[in-house]
């Protein structure tokens, strides 16, 4: 599968947009250095972001009204295919604010415009079409009012019954509602899979714990976690083995949409025929790149690949109670680079 063919959904878009601030007061005027918009929404995150890797995704979903307009321009301009199912309420606007003196960060988010039963089924007959040209597809972010869990249920099992391969990154009961179709992949971060799987008090016992009670039950055995774990990397969980990737140290400026840089990361390595640890690590290393960006969702080749050089592996046999750790930190030599 040398050139997959992408298809992102993202029931509910939004212009992203950053504000850089020196610092954020509360009731009172704040004035604005600089406003980094971006066609946002999760799945378009992850769409830009493959496109920023070489691929030329399609991206799906709902838009509406000039912020509609907005997002398919600038994924269009970024490289990635728009086919939206237009709806008459206008997409919505996030916000984060960077406060540039403390580096904290204050994210704002609509909740979106309601749509209708009957806009659901036309995205699901959109997708319907769509899928007959996908290889792999990934749903990702919440849901716009209106639209219940079930609709995640209905994508999910309708792009698996065309055989693609489909990743999942959302969360609540739209998550809950995607595992009911059996995705191959999820993407939750470390609150998403707690909700899941309950508390944990480490990282041996989150693998156990989705080992356990994910797969067989919610998952199917063929299927994996990805779990993000922001500064200190992500895991690969599979049902008799996990894989950690950890990234070197750096100034995170704005993590938003770094779980979707991560995802990108990793589906567009695993396209590629790079090994398992090395699909992670290049996924890893692309998640870090977008936190050093200051816009939503952006990422740097070089940063990319001087990242990915200082990225640590490491595989986690499945020995469950008594882990056996064999440290396999790739050489450069043998690192990925498909492209
Ligand atoms: N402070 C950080 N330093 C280095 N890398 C980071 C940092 N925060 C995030 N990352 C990178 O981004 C990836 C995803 O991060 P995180 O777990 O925060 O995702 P997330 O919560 O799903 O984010 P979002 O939903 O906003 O896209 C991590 O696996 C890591 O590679
Ligand atoms: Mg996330």
């Amino acid at each position: 599968m040398a050139h997959p063919r992408f298809l992102t959904i993202t029931p509910n878009p939004a212009v992203d947009t950053t504000y850089l601030i020196d610092r954020l007061t509360l009731g009172a005027i704040n004035r604005v250095d600089q406003a980094l918009p971006v066609a946002g929404g999760k799945g378009n995150n992850v769409a830009r972001i493959l496109a920023a890797l070489g691929q030329t995704p399609t991206a799906t979903g709902f838009t509406g009204g000039h912020t509609g307009t907005f997002i398919e321009r600038g994924l269009k301009s970024a490289g990635v295919v728009p086919s939206f199912v237009s709806v008459p309420g206008a997409s919505r606007v996030c916000l984060t604010i960077v406060e540039q003196e403390t580096g904290r960060i204050t994210e704002v988010r609509e909740p979106g415009q309601p749509v209708t039963a009957e806009d659901a089924e036309r995205l699901l007959g959109h997708v319907r079409n769509l899928a007959r040209e996908t290889d792999v597809a990934v749903i990702s972010g919440s849901l716009p009012p209106g639209l219940p869990s079930d609709f995640v249920t209905e994508l999910v099992s309708l792009l698996k019954s065309h055989n693609v391969f489909v990743a999942l990154d959302t969360s609540g009961e739209a998550l809950r509602g995607g595992l009911r179709g059996q995705p191959d992949l999820i993407k939750p971060n470390r609150d998403e899979i707690r909700d899941l799987i309950g508390p944990f008090a480490d990282r041996d016992e989150l693998v156990v714990r989705v080992q356990e009670r994910l797969f067989g039950e919610l998952l199917s055995p063929t299927a994996a976690v990805l779990v993000s774990l922001g500064a200190d990397g992500a895991l690969l969980i599979e049902p008799n083995r996990a894989i950690v990737a950890k990234p070197p140290s750096v100034d995170s400026v704005n993590s938003v949409g770094s779980g979707d840089a991560l995802l990108a990361g990793f589906l567009d390595a695993r396209g590629q025929g790079c090994d398992l640890p090395q699909v992670l690590a290049r996924a890893v290393a692309t998640g870090t790149a977008a936190a050093l960006d200051e816009a939503v969702g952006v990422v740097n080749g070089d940063d990319i690949e001087r990242i990915y050089a200082e990225v640590i592996v490491e595989t986690i046999p499945a020995i469950p109670t008594m882990f056996v750790r064999q440290v396999c930190q790739p050489q450069p030599a043998q690192r990925c680079h498909a492209r």
